[in-house]
Formats: C-alpha cells, structure tokens, sequence
C-alpha cells in the first residue's frame, strides 16, 4: 500500500544526494539541520517524513508533535537516537540503511586497532612538537595475535576478515551467529568465558541494549591478559568507561581505540586525554563512500514507500 509522502524535513547533515533523490520523484524536501527541540516540535507537523543522522533526538514528544508524520529515516545504522516505541505506538516506520556504512565503520575499526598497536597517535603529535623520540613508541607486532570479536554481525565479520590478512588468530562471540556461520569468516566462535584468557585485542560490534551494557567491565578485564587492548567503534557504554580508566590505569588494560562515548561528545575528557586512549569523535561512518550510500538508500527507500513497493530495514 503506497503512503502518501508529499513533504519530507531533514533535520541532520545528510549527503545532499538524499535531497536529489526525493526531489526527482516529486517530494518537496525541507533540510534545516540547525532547529533547536522547541522549533522542531513546532515544524514537525508539517511534515509526513523525517530523516534524520545521529544528532537529532527524536523522542516520545517530536514523534507526538509529528501529527502528519508517517515514516522517520535513519541515514544509518543504529536507530537509537529515535524512540522507536513511540513511533510505533503512532502507527510511524521507522527505517534505517543498516549496510551502507558497514565497511567504513570496519575500516575504521581496523584503523583503530592498528594505530593501537604503534601507538601513532601519540607518535605522530611528538613530531608535530618538534620531537624525535624514538625510544618512547616501542610497538608490537599484530601477527600471530588474538582478536576477539564480540557480535558476529555485519561489521565484525568484515573486521574478522580484515584483520586475518595481518596475520592475526580471530575468535568471537554472538548469540545469534553460530559456529558454522563464524567458520565461514575464519572466525572460532566460543562463549565469552573462554574467550577472555585468550585475545590479544577486544573489538566490540554489538547494539547497545541491556545485555550489551558494561559488557566490558571490571570483572571482564580481570579474566584478560595483562595488557588486553579494547576497540569500541560501535556504541559508547559497551564497554564501561570507568571500569575502562581503572582498568589502563593499573596496567590491566594496555590501550583503547575509542570512536564511541556514553555521553557525546563527552564532557568528561579522562579517558579521551588518556596517554594510552586513541579517540576519534565518532567518524566510523564517516566517509565520502558511506554518507553518499546511505542518503541515497534512505531516499530511496521512501521512495518506495510513497509508490508501494516492499519496505527494507533492520
Ligand atoms: P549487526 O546487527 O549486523 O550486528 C550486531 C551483532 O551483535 C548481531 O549479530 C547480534 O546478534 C550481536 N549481538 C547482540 N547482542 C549480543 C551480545 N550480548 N553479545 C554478543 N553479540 C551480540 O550490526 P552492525 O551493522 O554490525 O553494527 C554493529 C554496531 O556498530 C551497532 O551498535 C551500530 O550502531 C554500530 N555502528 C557504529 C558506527 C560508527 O560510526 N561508529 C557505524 C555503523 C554502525
Ligand atoms: C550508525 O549507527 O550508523 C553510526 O553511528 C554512524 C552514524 O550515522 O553516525
């Protein structure tokens, strides 16, 4: 059944190709990524679709508001920053575009993982400082070590692959994935008890929901070997971030690539000014490639929407 789908605002920095694509089939398009909540508490009547990124909040009272509302658009993965009950208690779609960004977002993990590994950050601003220090960036090699990944989805079997091709061992854990499945990526699935003891480097890629929160804790570091390094590219608070500065503090925990903050951007800037925290600002899908990809499959998906056609989405 088609939805009428006459004006669309899109309140975040989308690529401008979203805006091309609903335009060439005849839906007026509205971008203003500059409302604050009371002004778009007021706008959003007027529109029947929303599209939004990240920094949008659409929440319980926006999709209240949105009385002509019929779908909201995440140009992206996780639709946490929408209130997804809510919409669906209003009879709204909620859609994302959750493989376009999958391969930046594995890039960049990689990208963390190994920046870890020579400490490059931390290398990179000595010489921007005028210094040739060489002795104090000794790294380590990534062959023949043990990447765990924890959530066997989309981004961590692309990571898995990634990875394999530096020589590294890739072992993991999700509930939904099975061994057989993990095989097929070179992957040795295993549950989290026995997984701990054994990896070199901790890469999470999981949603972040009740099971998910904290999952990297005190109690977690504690069953790692000493100097355990910790990637986060998916969702602040998967791994918890004070067990996290007790856990680089004592030694515990070698070194934390973080794109991803409970709070962000964070206020708190402990772990991000950390000597052995490499933090980017949340730029996993971040790239010319992925923001392109996924403007044009949320336009396109509600295109389809407005002429009928099967709706797609995770
Ligand atoms: P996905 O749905 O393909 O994979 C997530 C996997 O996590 C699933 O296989 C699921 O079974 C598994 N999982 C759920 N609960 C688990 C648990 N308790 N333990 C272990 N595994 C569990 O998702 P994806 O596309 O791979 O995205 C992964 C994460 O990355 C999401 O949080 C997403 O929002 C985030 N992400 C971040 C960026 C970024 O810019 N940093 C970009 C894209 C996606
Ligand atoms: C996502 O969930 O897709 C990521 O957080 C990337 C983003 O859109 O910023």
């Amino acid at each position: 059944m088609a939805i009428e789908l006459r004006r669309v605002l899109i309140s975040d920095e989308v690529d401008p190709k979203c805006v091309e694509v609903l335009q060439s089939h005849g839906i007026e398009v509205v971008k203003n990524t500059k409302l604050s909540k009371a002004e778009l508490l007021t706008e959003i009547q007027k529109y029947d679709g929303l599209i939004v990124r990240s920094a949008t909040k659409v929440t319980a009272d926006v999709i209240k508001a949105g009385t002509n509302l019929k779908i909201i658009g995440r140009a992206g993965t996780g639709v946490d920053n929408i209130d997804c009950q809510a919409a669906t208690e209003r009879g709204i779609i909620v859609m994302n575009t959750p493989g376009g960004n999958t391969l930046s977002a594995a890039e960049h993990t990689c990208t963390l993982i190994i920046s870890l590994t020579r400490d490059l950050a931390r290398a990179a601003q000595s010489m921007k400082e005028g210094r040739w220090d060489r002795k104090a960036f000794m790294g380590t090699e990534l062959n023949g070590k043990t990447l765990g990944i924890i959530g066997l989805g989309r981004i961590g079997r692309e990571v898995a692959l990634r990875m394999q091709s530096f020589g590294m061992t890739t072992i993991g854990f999700d509930p939904i994935i099975g061994a057989d499945v993990a095989a097929e990526f070179n992957t040795e699935w295993m549950p989290l008890e026995q997984l701990w003891p054994r990896v070199d480097f901790i890469t999470v890629h999981t949603p972040l929901i009740p099971a998910t929160t904290n999952l990297i804790n005190d109690a977690v570091f504690s069953k790692c070997k000493r100097g355990v390094r910790v990637v986060n590219c998916a969702r602040g608070g998967i791994i918890d971030e004070a067990a996290l500065l007790r856990a680089l503090e004592s030694g515990q925990c070698g070194g934390a690539g973080l794109d991803v903050f409970v709070e962000e951007p964070p206020k708190d800037l402990t772990l991000v000014q950390h000597p052995k925290v490499t933090a980017t600002p949340h730029l996993g899908a971040s790239t010319v490639e992925a923001q392109s990809r996924v403007a044009v499959e949320i336009a396109e998906q509600f295109v389809d929407l407005a002429q009928g056609k099967q709706l797609f989405g995770a």
